[in-house]
């Protein structure tokens, strides 16, 4: 269907789920056994209600949102997804990377370990100085790999690491687990794949190249030798979101991983919810970044989790879709729509700037009906 015929982010899923080869759709959109974390993810946001303010000139709307203490055009970003070349084999993560960089943009791309293109590439297609690419990190069996990349990274420009710690093992997907991942996938595959590596599903194959064995005693080690930002992406507890205050890390990101990992997993934006009085109390809602992610995707669930009091939003599928479907155009469309989404509930909202989003403005008493 032509990309005129797209009116929202869900319905890049809906056509790529048509249209897709089943096996890479299948690993696309497998979440954990089932997937009640990953439908809730996204229910959890209908739970929520806005309390809107009348009488408010909204001519003007200013999008503007800091992160990491720097100023973005966007409160979003786009959060990593492996194997962007098995949708869109010639364009990969280049093509998104196009996409983020246009200069009507200027949207942060979080980087995949296993990535499709080399990360050197993924870094030399970004056109616009002004545009942040952040590399997401699986740490490897290896300590000496995974030192080199994060090294490798850094030298290359990237602005800040998030390392991924809700992924210990991949969740049970049987999705994906029906189909065999193949020597010839593997040439679609991620560029820190050298050996044969064939296994039941995608997940399984990837999963060799991730360390049970991360602890919190490697991401203190990991702030020996970088001086990039640290965030933690996969954080679903409010001690745990203090204590990576308290080893230094940058921020986190609340994130089941889509659903992906552990079913029955609480859905972020519920964690968030529950966190947020505990981390304003300890002034921590303000120079420290509590991004947050899964199922979000209207304008209004970017909203919602902003006046919760996060920092910036993290979207994956929707923009995999649309750069699996229609490559950098259709990440351009998605971010078009997006944008037209905020800047329009913000008007019947009755808010003119992201700082005066608050959780005055929404409505939370069904938010833990489940
Ligand atoms: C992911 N996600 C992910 N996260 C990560 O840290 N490293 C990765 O390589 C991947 N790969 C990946 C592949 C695919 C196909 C999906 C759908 C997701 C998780 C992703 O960054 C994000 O946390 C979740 O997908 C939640 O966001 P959405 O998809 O609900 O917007």
């Amino acid at each position: 269907p032509p990309l005129e015929s797209v009116f929202n982010l869900n319905e890049f899923e809906v056509i790529a789920s048509k249209i897709l080869p089943e096996k890479v759709y299948a690993y696309y959109a497998c979440s954990a056994d089932d997937e009640v974390s990953y439908r809730q993810n996204h229910h959890s946001y209908q739970k929520i209600y806005f309390r809107p303010k009348i009488l408010v000139d909204v001519t003007d709307i200013d999008l503007t949102t800091e992160m990491f203490g720097r100023k973005f055009k966007f409160p979003f970003y786009v959060s990593a997804t492996a194997l962007c070349g098995l949708g869109n084999p010639e364009g990969g993560e280049v093509s998104i990377v196009k996409a983020c960089a246009h200069e009507e943009f200027c949207i942060p791309q979080m980087i995949s370990t296993f990535s499709s293109n080399s990360l050197e590439d993924i870094v030399a297609a970004k056109s616009n100085s002004a545009q942040e690419q952040w590399f997401q990190l699986y740490v490897n069996g290896d300590r000496t790999i995974t030192k080199d990349l994060i090294l490798k990274a850094e030298k290359l420009g990237v602005n800040a690491l998030f390392v991924t710690v809700d992924a210990a093992q991949p969740g049970n997907r049987e999705r994906d687990l029906r189909f065999k991942f193949s020597n010839s996938d593997k040439k679609k595959g991620p560029n820190v794949m050298k050996q044969g590596q064939t296994a039941n599903g995608t997940s399984g194959a990837l999963s060799k190249l991730i360390d049970t064995a991360l602890t919190w005693k490697d991401i203190e080690n990991f702030k020996i030798y970088t001086n990039l930002p640290i965030v933690l992406k996969g954080v679903q507890r409010v001690d745990d979101i203090i204590k990576a205050a308290e080893i230094g890390c940058s921020g986190v990101v609340l994130s089941n991983h889509g659903g992906r990992q552990l079913d029955f997993s609480v859905p972020p934006v519920e964690v968030l919810a529950e966190a947020m009085p505990t981390l304003r109390s300890r002034g921590l809602d303000k120079n420290f970044n509590v991004f947050i992610d899964g199922g979000i995707r209207r304008g209004t669930d970017v909203l919602k989790a902003l006046c919760l009091g996060a920092t910036g939003v993290g979207i994956a599928s929707p923009f995999l879709y649309a750069n699996s479907l229609y490559g950098t155009e259709g990440v351009e469309k998605a971010f078009d729509l997006l944008v037209k989404e905020l800047i329009l509930s913000m008007r019947l909202l009755g808010v003119t700037d992201i700082s005066q989003l608050n959780p005055d403005l929404l409505d939370l008493r069904g938010l833990y009906d489940r």
